[in-house]
């Protein structure tokens, strides 16, 4: 399938986070030579960087099945102990949105982690009793967008941690480039430019925009992407010159206009412009603090003289 082939497989087809990438590859190298499995990873970062990527080439890398879960789909300590007892020797257990684990099931994650056993009490009442069952040795692989938002205990139980940033221009006109040969579209070196320009710095919304333009290259034009349509494209889904879409705009016009620029808390420019508090924190302040378009203060978001600019506010 499509989507399957898009995601590269290995560490040497991955573009970008060449910090995390030259890491790992000496700590699965290690693993290996030690027979051994490796130790647990926390990949944290901004939605979109290629943490799921990542972690099916950690699997592949060490030739060991990855099985999948979230934080908010193991809601108890048995629906863990389910996925914990299905694994074979090395696997990768991939965890999701780690930082929505509840508290009960995170708590039978730490001997696992540490010691390879489950804990678990069954039963209920003077009947209760607790088990012990052996598990075998196992890489859990957590995601998160914030690490600061794992408890202290489990953070600790990961002996690697990486975090992904944003891509450069340049490694994001590459994977264009690479999913453009992958979805067999032509595009143009300046086209490429522009769609990488435009992505945020991330390669899911660089691939998405692209999976786009290709729509209107197909239906408008002779199925080629090149500079005209993609400007036009980018343009008709109100992706502008920097790649900042919609809401983007709405909040710092909201900031600009509604709070004088700041300082204001984001619950307050959430509710103001109808979006999740957390939506905002994870997708959209990351990369508005990251231009240098928004500025946190201890009293909360302020517009940058950048961002007035760049929109044409005028300060009265
Ligand atoms: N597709 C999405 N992310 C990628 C990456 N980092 N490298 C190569 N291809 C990708």
């Amino acid at each position: 399938q499509e989507e399957l082939s898009l995601r590269p497989q290995k560490l040497s087809q991955y573009i970008g986070q060449s910090g995390v990438k030259d890491n790992l590859t000496v700590f699965i190298e290690a693993a290996a030579m030690r027979e051994e499995s490796l130790d647990h990873v926390l990949l944290y970062g901004p939605p979109g960087l290629g943490k799921t990527t990542l972690a099916t080439i950690i699997a592949n890398e060490l030739g060991v099945q990855i099985r999948t879960t979230s934080g908010p789909a193991v809601e108890r300590p048995g629906d863990l102990a389910a996925v914990l007892t299905a694994l074979e020797p090395g696997d990768v257990l991939f965890i999701d949105e780690i930082h929505r684990l509840p508290r009960a099931v995170e708590e039978v994650l730490y001997p696992a982690m540490e010691d390879f056993f489950l804990d678990i009490v069954i039963g209920k009442g003077p009947s209760a009793r607790s088990v012990q069952i052996e598990l075998p040795p196992f890489t859990l692989v957590g995601a998160t967008t914030r690490a600061g938002m794992l408890s202290a205990p489990l953070r600790d139980r990961f002996g690697v941690m990486s975090r992904l940033e944003y891509y450069t221009a340049e490694e994001l006109k590459e994977i264009v480039v690479r999913t453009a040969d992958v979805l067999q579209v032509e595009i143009d070196t300046e086209a490429a430019g522009e769609v990488s320009r435009r992505s945020r710095g991330t390669p899911r919304v660089a691939n998405r925009l692209l999976r786009r333009i290709r729509d209107f290259a197909q239906v408008q034009g002779d199925g080629r992407v090149d500079t005209a349509i993609t400007n036009r494209a980018l343009d008709l889904l109100q992706v502008d010159t920097l790649g900042l879409d919609e809401v983007d705009h709405k909040l710092l016009r909201a900031l600009f206009s509604r709070f004088n620029g700041g300082p204001v808390g984001v619950d307050t420019i959430a509710a103001t412009i109808g979006e999740e508090s957390h939506t905002i924190e994870d997708v959209y302040e990351p990369y508005l603090l990251q231009i240098g378009f928004l500025q946190r203060t201890p009293r909360g978001r302020v517009i940058t003289e950048e961002a007035c600019s760049h929109l044409g506010l005028e300060r009265s």
